[in-house]
């Protein structure tokens, strides 16, 4: 069969056992020259072939690392790659197999809307953070108004020096980590919290409390773990008592209040990992990874908080024939789908990322 290298739709032909000894053989072929980064919500076909699977702390981190590397890709979402371009060196380049692989919560935030927002806030006492699920754009806007980046794994530390530095705080653009980890973890009540609709006008966000607020969440949300409800707690502790609900923070407030414990995908698996043989979990966070850490310890009862399986339907979209087409077209010199950055955009926004790598 003849494939073009053009798109990756013949590379489907291929049976799974085929594409798996292609994708091995490339990177045989490529060697040190290339690194493939897989974030946890990956399918297991493109996770097996990972050199480094993580949270989007330990990925970002893991590319500004891998200085010998020529080609990072990067199976995850659009603002990943985009932050391991920011990390990475002008001689390395990153990929991303397949380009619709987006941020539904990312795409929540403009940078023309934060602008907006923060004019509008007029206030040299605000700080801008971003969660690391955000645009370029967006993280050079915090990096070049004295803000930083988080993750989930390291959002109170970032939180707590935002209030250190300033009294009030923008957090963009996932209200519900936001509102989580300054209410469970700071201790700040929800009455000095107020919302940023970017949908509203600014003077009427102003006057439902955004002018005087500490914390201004805005509101943005995932739409995978906002299905995640209060019932799903009391059905699976209903059914087995011993239960331990463990859910990612960017869960409604109500739902994390009622789990046994939260964190970051990273650290959802390492609670797991640490319990006893014979311990049962409910998971509230993407399908993929609740399911390779049911396989992975077959000794524990592991099940997805939800009847409905959670899916982060652009994650998905990067499957082992488009990470086939990718090292096919690698491996004769043509770069498909390179995620680059322009050099104002990543200069700001790689202060605010090494704002974050330096408080942790
Ligand atoms: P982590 O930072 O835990 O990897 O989460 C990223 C993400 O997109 C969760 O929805
Ligand atoms: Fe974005 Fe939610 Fe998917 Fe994470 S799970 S990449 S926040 S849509």
């Amino acid at each position: 069969m003849t494939l073009s290298l053009t798109e990756p739709l013949p590379l489907r032909q291929l049976s799974p056992a085929d594409t798996r000894a292609r994708i091995t053989e490339l990177k045989r072929v490529l060697g040190r020259r290339l690194v493939i980064l897989g974030h946890h919500y990956q399918v297991d076909e493109v996770i097996e072939h990972a050199d480094m699977i993580g949270d989007s702390f330990k990925l970002a981190r893991f590319a500004a690392d891998r200085k010998d590397a020529e080609f990072i890709v990067f199976a995850g979402v659009h603002f990943m790659a985009e932050s391991a371009d920011i990390l990475t060196g002008p001689d390395q380049t990153v990929i991303l197999p397949d380009l619709s692989a987006g941020c539904s919560m990312a795409d929540m935030a403009n940078v023309d809307q934060v602008e907006t927002a923060f004019a509008a806030l007029r206030s040299d006492q605000v700080m801008p953070i971003t969660y690391m699920n955000s645009s370029a754009a967006i993280k050079a806007f915090c990096g070049r108004h004295g803000g930083a980046v988080c993750t989930s794994s390291n959002a109170e530390k970032l939180v707590k020096w935002s209030l250190s530095e300033r009294p009030r705080m923008l957090f963009l653009p996932d209200q519900h980590l936001g509102r989580n980890i300054c209410h469970l973890k700071l201790g700040i009540p929800l009455s000095e919290m107020a919302l940023w609709d970017p949908h509203r006008l600014p003077e009427e966000n102003l006057r439902a409390g955004c002018d005087r607020a500490k914390i201004i969440l805005w509101k943005g949300h995932c739409s995978v773990h906002t299905k995640f409800l209060p019932a799903h707690v009391d059905q699976v502790r209903a059914r087995d008592p011993s239960i331990k609900v463990i859910v990612h923070p960017e869960c409604y407030l109500e739902v994390v209040q009622k789990s046994d414990a939260y964190g970051s995908t990273e650290k959802l698996i390492q609670l797991v990992e640490q319990a006893a043989p014979g311990a049962s979990f409910a998971i509230g966070t993407e399908i993929n990874l609740v399911s390779r850490i049911a396989k992975a310890h077959p000794d524990k009862k592991v099940v997805s908080l939800s009847g409905i399986n959670c899916l982060c339907a652009t994650m998905y979209r990067i499957d082992a024939p488009h990470l086939l087409w990718t090292l096919e077209n690698l491996a004769q010199g043509v770069v498909v789908n390179p995620i680059r950055v322009d050099e104002q955009t990543a200069a700001y926004a790689r202060l605010a990322l090494e704002r974050m790598l330096s408080l942790i």
